[in-house]
């Protein structure tokens, strides 16, 4: 065994679909690196206790040297106990036709549990990335209920929207997604964030860096393709799959753990949803995604500077304002 010791990785929902595409690249050393002892934290609710006592028996069919240990359990003080780190999916998905917004009601809950939780038993240094939609205001309620642990240790995923931004943009150049670099998604994980590629640089077949943007050349496509399909390509799985995404989910997660973990490359800002300091002008304390850099000691902080038009403000401000809107929902459900 390593002298390394081993990192405790909550994941909840659990007996879930992405946890099903997750769990491998975690306990294969694919997120915190090959040299990453990892036990792993299994949390789902009683009636999928069986069907998650299969996920750790092949968990341990793997036969991964990186996993020291599986702990599969209903209950929230084992599975938040010491963690380090903290991937909340489980929560109840969104059905063909619903808006984010109808989940909020049921979902609010289990993080106000989750948080209390978190609080009294995970390690104070844990990091958090809130998968279960709405995200955004579950992990602003989960942070609400944990007081003790710093807010910037709290985060959601949007990282599967840049993903899509970026690979939209790679289709439209017929260039491949490395190439795109630095999209942003602005505000909620719901059909109001803002895909933004004004700022973004595309890798062309002359081996040189261009503004994507200009590269594009197509407004109208950028307003009426582009945006239109990011925001809504999560209703579009569903209703193809008649299940929510999971495998590109699933690599989201990762992309956005290591990064976090690791931290960002050079020249390259991701897109997280963290607590908003005020920056852009976006009320203080509200889970919306900006572009971030991470340093190596595992923190972030928000691009500053970027040049904001005013048909990108306007856009801005509406994911802003359905965040006010879900925030205030929440505290209300909460607080009954
Ligand atoms: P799923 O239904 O396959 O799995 C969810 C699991 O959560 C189930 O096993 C369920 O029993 C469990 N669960 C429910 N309540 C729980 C609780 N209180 N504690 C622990 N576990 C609990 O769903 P999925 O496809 O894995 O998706 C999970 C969530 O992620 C959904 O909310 C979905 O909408 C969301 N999602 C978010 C993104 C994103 O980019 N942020 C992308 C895809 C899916
Ligand atoms: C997604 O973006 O694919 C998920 O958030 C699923 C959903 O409910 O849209």
């Amino acid at each position: 065994m390593s002298s390394v010791e081993p990192l405790r990785v909550l994941v909840t929902g659990s007996a879930g679909q992405i946890a099903y595409s997750l769990l491998f690249s975690i306990a294969n050393g694919d997120v915190f690196g090959k040299s990453q002892p990892i036990i792993l934290h299994l949390l789902d609710i009683p009636m999928m206790m069986t069907s998650l006592s299969g996920v750790k028996l092949e968990l341990e069919d793997c036969s991964l040297p990186l996993l020291h240990n599986v702990i599969t359990t209903d209950s929230e003080e084992v599975a938040f106990k010491d963690i380090d780190v903290a991937i909340l999916a489980g929560s109840m998905p969104r059905r063909e036709g619903m808006e984010r917004k109808d989940l909020l009601a049921a979902n609010v809950k289990i993080f106000k549990s989750q948080g209390q939780a978190l609080d009294k038993f995970a390690k104070k240094s844990v990091r958090v990335v809130v998968v279960g939609n709405p995200a955004n205001t579950n992990c602003y309620v989960l942070s609400k209920f944990a007081p003790s642990i710093a807010p910037e240790n709290f985060s959601c995923l949007t990282r599967l929207d840049h993903n899509r931004a970026k690979a939209q943009v790679a289709l439209k150049l017929n260039i491949t997604s490395d190439k795109v670099k630095n999209v942003i998604i602005w505000g909620n994980h719901s059909s109001t964030q803002f895909p933004d590629v004004k700022h973004a640089t595309v890798e062309l077949s002359d081996g040189k860096k261009h503004n994507a943007y200009e590269a594009i050349k197509d407004d109208n496509w950028i307003k009426n393709e582009f945006i239109p399909v990011v925001q809504k390509r999560g209703a579009a799985i569903l209703a193809a799959r008649k299940l929510s995404s999971a495998m590109s989910a699933a690599k989201a997660i990762c992309d956005h753990m290591r990064d976090w973990w690791n931290g960002t490359k050079e020249d390259e800002w991701v897109s997280m949803g963290v607590p908003s300091d005020g920056s852009y002008g976006i009320e203080k304390g509200l889970i919306y995604s900006f572009p971030v850099r991470v340093d190596k000691n595992k923190k972030w902080s928000i691009v500053q500077g970027l040049a904001i038009d005013d048909w990108s403000r306007g856009l801005m401000d509406k994911t802003c304002q359905e965040l006010q809107e879900e925030k205030n929902d929440a505290l209300a459900t909460v607080s009954n």
